[in-house]
């Protein structure tokens, strides 16, 4: 497979801009019209007067060893919704080619395509919420320049099946983006290894999960060389800060924390997914994979209302395709989710 076969040509042909901090970051620095005296932020955010560094280099090198992956297969990009906009931003042209997703799933994709004016094909998880692999085949089309796949899912807690995922990426011509931003909290490795065997393979993962900085803004993907290249061609030339990327060094010494954090999370998960699964009123609880679990009721927006009334904000998610009656909870502290349940089992 030739992966430029399937990049818009304007971008193939794209003249990059070049950023000063791309040819230089040392010497006397009088290039880029930086406040050269400093910052007017404490020693806390020493060198911030400075543009950060375009590469990535540092960030890109820590996580590449994390992961046990070649530096030149990563990319950052601001959380994982940045780097799903410049995925079809590279690969399709507007009002021309198509998008695959599989509902009910996480809905930034839908909205990155609409947005990119980039048409949407919904091929809906089967039953048990798995990939409809023949369905999928069929609606692929000449058009069709990539698939969204989310595993675990949002909203439906599980695991793809690996296999299948696999399958689609060897047998069909187009850009397979699996988004892994759960998968700290699932009995799962993830997909990771087979990048460096499928170059049409891309795998997002994100620092707003397990390891606890959504506010961070700090997602990656880890793909061919091929298609890392590009992504660096048309980002924004300083898209990550530097607070982002010493913030991202820090944590990455800290990989006991993130588990001890998992840990945590998975045990409360199991300890509310069994007090759900008490309630005889609560119709189905889905099983997780993910640090949420979603749960069906007969009358959703009630009990919404009711547990918004009392400062406790789940999601709604009955109006998603295929998901009728579902309502998703994240897994809060013991106590969150002590309220959470009291306030549950009031209304139901
Ligand atoms: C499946 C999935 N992917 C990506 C994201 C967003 O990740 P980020 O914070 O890295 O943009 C979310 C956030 O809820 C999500 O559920």
């Amino acid at each position: 497979m030739n992966i430029k076969d399937l990049v818009r040509k304007n971008i193939l042909d794209l003249k990059p801009y070049t950023s000063a901090r791309q040819s230089h970051n040392e010497g006397i620095l009088l290039d880029a019209n930086e406040n050269c005296f400093g910052t007017v932020l404490n020693e806390d955010y020493f060198g911030v007067n400075r543009y950060p560094d375009p590469y990535q280099k540092a960030m890109r090198e820590g996580v590449a060893k994390l992961h046990n992956i070649p530096v030149e297969n990563l990319f950052f990009g601001v959380g994982s919704d940045e780097i799903i906009d410049l995925t079809i931003r590279i690969f399709c042209r507007p009002s021309l080619d198509k998008v695959i997703v599989c509902e009910p799933t996480y809905g930034m994709y839908k909205v990155a395509c609409d947005i990119n004016d980039v048409e949407v094909v919904n091929v809906p998880l089967t039953n048990n919420f798995n990939i409809d692999i023949d369905a999928v085949k069929k609606k692929v089309d000449d058009k069709t320049k990539l698939i969204f796949l989310c595993s675990p899912n949002n909203p439906t807690s599980n695991l793809l099946d690996k296999n299948k995922i696999l399958d689609l990426t060897k047998s069909l011509n187009l850009i397979v983006v699996v988004d892994e931003a759960y998968i700290d909290f699932a009995k799962d490795e993830g997909l990771i290894r087979y990048v460096l065997e499928y170059p049409n393979l891309i795998i997002m993962r994100t620092f707003s999960k397990a390891w606890g900085m959504a506010g961070v803004r700090c997602g990656f993907c880890v793909a061919s060389k091929e298609i890392i290249d590009i992504f660096f061609k048309i980002k924004l030339p300083y898209n990550i800060s530097k607070l982002t990327s010493e913030a991202v060094l820090k944590a990455i010494q800290n990989v006991k924390k993130r588990d001890e954090y998992v840990n945590m999370i998975i045990k409360e998960r199991e300890r509310v997914s069994l007090a759900l699964k008490a309630n005889k009123k609560i119709l189905n609880v889905l099983p997780s994979d993910a640090n949420f679990i979603s749960f069906k009721v007969e009358n959703p927006k009630e009990v919404y209302n009711y547990l918004e009334n009392h400062k406790i904000i789940i999601r709604d998610r009955s109006n998603q395709y295929n998901f009728s009656g579902y309502l998703r909870v994240t897994v809060g502290t013991p106590e969150e989710n002590n309220l959470f349940l009291q306030k549950l089992n009031e209304i139901l």
